[in-house]
C-alpha cells in the first residue's frame, strides 16, 4: 500500500496531486489544438440528437451531481440546449417526464452507483438517449449507455472524489465546446481562445499545488477545532462551494454547508458571528462585484473569511481574514483551479483531527444500495 501511496501519506493527498496529469490525460486524443479540433467520438455519432434534444438531463449524486450542475452552467452558455441536473435518487422516484427527444447524461466515478443507475434504466424505458460520464471502464453504467465518455482520471482510491471530479469537469467542457462549435452557438474565434486555455489548465492546476498546498496547510491548523462551516461562490463556483463543503464534511465530520453567495441573506446570514469560518470562491470574472458586497455583510457580522481570489487581487483580500491565490481564468475554468485548494484545505482538517482519510466512517467508495 505505501507503494501505490507513492510517498504520500494518504491516496486522497497523491490523488490531489495527480490532477495535472488525469485533467491532461482526460484530453488527450480530444482536444487538437493545433488543429482547432475537439474529437469527441461519442459525442459525434450523436451530435444531431444533441442538437435538436427537448434537453438534457443530467442524473448523478454526490460529487458527481456538482459536477453535472456546472455541466449545467457550461452547456447552457456554450451549446444554448436547455439543461436540467437531477438527484439521480430523486429522479427515479418521482415519475418524470421523460420523451424519446430527451438526452440523458449520467455522470459516476465508479459507474456502479445503484440509484444512478436506476435513474438510467427508467429513462432507457421512455425511450431517452443515454449518455453515460464515467471512469472506471466497464463498469455497469458504462455498459448501459448508448454512448459515452471515459474520464481518464485513472483509479480513484479515496473515497473523497477529487480528481475525478476534475476529470468529470473536464469532460463536461469539452462537450460544451463541441456542442457550441457544431451548433453555431461558440464562435470559432471564441472556440480557439477557450480551447487553447483549457489545454494550459493542467499547467495552471499544477502551479495552484505548488502555491498553495503549504499556505493551506498552516490556514487549517486555525480552524481544527470549528464545528461548522459555509462556502460561498457564484456562477460557476457556486457548485464549487458545494464541492468543498461536501469534501469537508466528509473527511473531517465538520458541519459544512455551501450555498449560492447571494443566498446567505434567506437564512446562512443569521448563523454568521466571530466563530464561523466562511470560505468564500471570488475570482474576477464572474460576478465580482456581488460578491464583494457579500463579503462585506459577512464581516460586518464579524465572520471569518477564507477567500479565494485571483493573484493581486485587492478589494476581496483586503476584507478577508485568509487569501489564498488562484490563477485568473475564463471563469468557465474557474470551479476546476478553485476546486484544488479546497480539496487541500478539507484534507488537512481531517488529517489534524485525526480522522481516517481515505476512509471516513459511514461511507463506501461507490454506494451499490440505495
Ligand atoms: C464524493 O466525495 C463522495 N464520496 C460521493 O458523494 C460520490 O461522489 C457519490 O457517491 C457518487 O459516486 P459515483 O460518482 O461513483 O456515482
Amino acid at each position: 500500500e505505501q507503494i501505490e501511496k507513492g510517498g504520500y501519506e494518504h491516496f486522497m493527498l497523491k490523488e490531489i496531486f495527480e490532477q495535472p496529469k488525469s485533467i491532461h490525460d482526460t484530453m488527450r486524443g480530444r482536444l487538437l489544438v493545433d488543429e482547432g479540433v475537439i474529437k469527441m467520438a461519442g459525442i459525434w455519432d450523436h451530435v444531431e440528437r444533441f442538437k435538436n434534444a427537448n434537453r438534457i438531463i443530467i442524473i448523478a449524486c454526490g460529487t458527481s451531481w456538482h459536477a453535472g450542475l456546472i455541466g449545467e452552467y457550461l452547456i447552457e452558455e456554450y451549446a444554448r440546449i436547455p439543461v436540467e441536473v437531477e438527484y439521480a435518487s430523486e429522479f427515479r422516484y418521482r415519475n418524470p417526464i421523460i420523451t424519446d427527444k430527451d438526452v440523458v447524461i449520467a455522470i459516476s466515478q465508479s459507474g456502479e452507483t445503484a440509484d444512478t443507475m436506476a435513474a438510467l434504466k427508467l429513462a432507457k424505458e421512455k425511450g431517452a438517449f443515454i449518455y453515460g460520464i464515467c471512469n472506471v471502464v466497464d463498469s455497469s453504467i458504462a455498459r448501459i449507455t448508448d454512448a459515452g465518455s471515459y474520464t481518464h482520471a485513472g483509479p480513484e482510491i479515496g473515497v473523497a472524489s477529487t480528481k475525478a471530479f476534475t476529470a468529470q469537469l473536464t469532460i463536461l467542457t469539452l462537450i460544451a465546446f463541441k456542442l457550441g462549435k457544431h451548433n453555431g452557438t461558440l464562435g470559432n474565434a471564441e472556440f480557439m481562445s477557450l480551447i487553447a486555455e483549457l489545454d494550459a489548465i493542467p499547467k495552471r492546476v499544477e502551479e495552484v499545488l505548488g502555491t498553495t498546498h503549504e499556505l493551506v496547510q498552516n490556514i487549517a491548523k486555525d480552524f481544527v477545532n470549528a464545528t461548522n462551516f459555509l462556502y460561498l461562490g457564484r456562477g460557476y463556483n457556486y457548485p464549487a462551494a458545494l464541492e468543498g463543503a461536501l469534501k469537508l464534511k466528509e473527511i473531517s465530520y465538520i458541519h459544512a454547508e455551501g450555498y449560492p453567495a447571494a443566498e446567505m441573506k434567506h437564512g446562512p446570514i443569521a448563523l454568521i458571528d466571530e466563530n464561523m469560518p466562511i470560505v468564500i470562491i471570488a475570482p474576477k470574472k464572474g460576478h465580482y462585484d456581488k460578491i464583494v458586497s457579500n463579503v462585506q455583510e459577512i464581516k460586518a457580522r464579524k465572520g471569518k473569511v477564507i477567500a479565494v481570489v485571483n493573484k493581486g487581487d485587492q478589494q476581496v483580500s483586503s476584507m478577508a481574514d485568509y487569501v489564498i491565490e488562484i490563477p485568473e481564468t475564463s471563469e468557465c475554468f474557474s470551479p476546476i483551479v478553485a476546486s484544488v485548494p479546497l480539496q487541500l484545505l478539507a484534507y488537512y482538517i481531517a488529517v489534524y483531527r485525526g480522522a481516517n482519510v481515505d476512509q471516513p466512517r459511514n461511507l463506501a467508495k461507490s454506494v451499490t444500495v440505495e
